[in-house]
C-alpha cells in the first residue's frame, strides 16, 4: 500500500482511496507513538523539500519543518514576499527549477490550479498546504483527531461542518467523510454551499463508501445526534477584508455558541476548529471587529465559552498535523 503512495502528490483528496488515505491515518498514528515513546527512526536523511507560502501560516509550516526534522530531511522555507514567485517569474517556470534541487515541495496559495500547475511541471511530488479550494494535509489531522476521540468505527462517526462550507475547509470536510464513508451534515446559507459539481462528485464517492451526505441551511438540524462540531473563520485569506460586515450578517445564525453545542443533544460532542480562530477580541482583527459589532467581542464564528471549555479539541488537532505531515512525507518520499 505505502508503494502506491511513494512520490505521489496530496493536491485535494479527489484521487485518493479510502484505503489510501487509512493507511496514511494508521502511518500518523504509528509515528505519533514511536515519537511519544522516543523510538521514532529518521527514514527521509538526505532528502530535501521546500515549502512554499504565498499566505501566511504557522501550524502547516511548523508541522512540514518539525516533521521532516524529525525525520532527517532539510527544508527551505519560501516566505509570501522573497521569492520571484508570481510577480517576475510564472509557476511553470518555478515547477521547472524546485523540481531540479528539491524531493518534494510543499505549496500553499490561492487558486488549486497553481498547486496543479507546480505538480505538474515540477517532477517531484507536491503536496497542497491550502488553497481557496482545498486544504487536505489538515483534512488527515482532522480525521485522526476524531478517531482519537471516539470509540466508533470511523464510518459511524458523525460530524457537522458550520459557516462558510463553499471554500477550502467546507469542501474538504465534505469530501473526505465521503471517501471515507462517514455521516457528513454541512449547515450554511445557500450561498455558502459547495460548489454544485463537487457535491455530485462527492455523492457520488459517498455512493461507495456508504457515506452519509446532507446540506442545509438550518444549523440545530445538521448538529442533531453528531460526535463534532467544526467551524472555521468566516472570511478566509485571500478574501477581501471589506467583507467581513456582509459576512458576519450572513453566517451570524451559524455561530458555534454553548446553545448550538447543546444542540447536539450528546454531552460528548466535541468542538473542532482548523485554527486560528476568533473567539474573543484579543487580537487585531478580533478587536476591530468587536469595535464595529460589540456583541461579538466573546466570539465570532465560536464563543469564548465554547473555545474554553473542555469540548475544545482543537489543540490535539493543531498537533496532529505534525504526525499526519510526517505520515504524508515519510509515506511518499522515505526509501523503505
Ligand atoms: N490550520 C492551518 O492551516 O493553520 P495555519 O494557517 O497556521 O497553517
Ligand atoms: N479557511 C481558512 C483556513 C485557514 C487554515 C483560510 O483559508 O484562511
Amino acid at each position: 500500500m505505502a508503494f502506491n503512495l511513494r512520490n505521489r502528490s496530496l493536491l485535494s483528496l479527489m484521487h485518493h482511496s479510502s484505503r489510501e488515505l487509512h493507511y496514511l491515518l494508521d502511518l500518523s498514528r504509528d509515528l505519533k507513538r514511536a515519537k511519544y515513546t522516543g523510538t521514532e527512526q529518521a527514514h527521509l536523511k538526505g532528502k530535501n523539500i521546500a515549502l512554499i507560502f504565498e499566505k501566511n501560516s504557522t501550524r502547516t509550516r511548523c508541522a512540514f519543518e518539525v516533521a521532516a526534522h524529525d525525520q532527517g530531511a532539510h527544508i527551505t522555507y519560501i516566505d509570501p514576499v522573497s521569492s520571484q514567485i508570481g510577480h517576475k517569474e510564472s509557476m511553470k517556470d518555478t515547477a521547472r527549477v524546485l523540481g531540479r534541487m528539491f524531493d518534494a515541495i510543499e505549496y500553499r496559495g490561492f487558486e488549486q490550479k497553481t498547486v496543479e500547475q507546480l505538480a505538474e511541471f515540477a517532477g517531484v511530488p507536491v503536496f497542497n498546504g491550502l488553497t481557496a479550494e482545498f486544504h487536505p494535509t489538515q483534512m488527515l489531522a482532522d480525521v485522526l483527531t476524531m478517531r482519537e476521540h471516539s470509540d466508533k468505527p470511523l464510518s459511524d462517526i458523525r460530524y457537522a461542518y458550520l459557516g462558510d462550507a463553499r471554500y477550502n475547509m467546507g469542501n474538504s470536510l465534505l469530501l473526505i467523510g465521503a471517501k471515507l464513508g462517514m455521516d457528513v451534515r454541512i449547515a450554511a446559507p445557500k450561498a455558502f454551499w459547495p460548489d454544485e459539481g463537487f457535491i455530485v462528485q462527492c455523492q457520488a464517492f459517498a455512493q461507495e463508501s456508504g457515506a452519509r451526505l446532507s446540506i442545509t441551511e438550518n444549523p440545530q438540524a445538521a448538529v442533531e445526534g453528531v460526535d463534532f462540531i467544526h467551524t472555521d473563520v468566516w472570511v478566509s485569506m485571500g478574501e477581501a477584508q471589506e467583507s467581513w460586515d456582509s459576512r458576519i450578517e450572513q453566517l451570524l445564525s451559524y455561530q458555534v455558541n454553548s446553545q448550538l453545542m447543546q444542540a447536539a443533544n450528546n454531552p460528548r460532542v466535541k468542538f473542532m476548529h482548523c485554527l486560528p480562530a476568533l473567539h474573543n477580541s484579543e487580537t487585531k482583527l478580533g478587536q476591530d471587529i468587536a469595535a464595529r459589532h460589540p456583541y461579538l467581542a466573546n466570539g465570532v464564528e465560536v464563543t469564548e465559552e465554547v473555545f474554553e471549555s473542555s469540548a475544545n479539541i482543537a489543540f490535539e488537532q493543531a498537533e496532529n498535523r505534525l504526525h499526519t505531515i510526517k505520515a504524508i512525507l515519510v509515506a511518499t518520499l522515505a526509501d523503505i
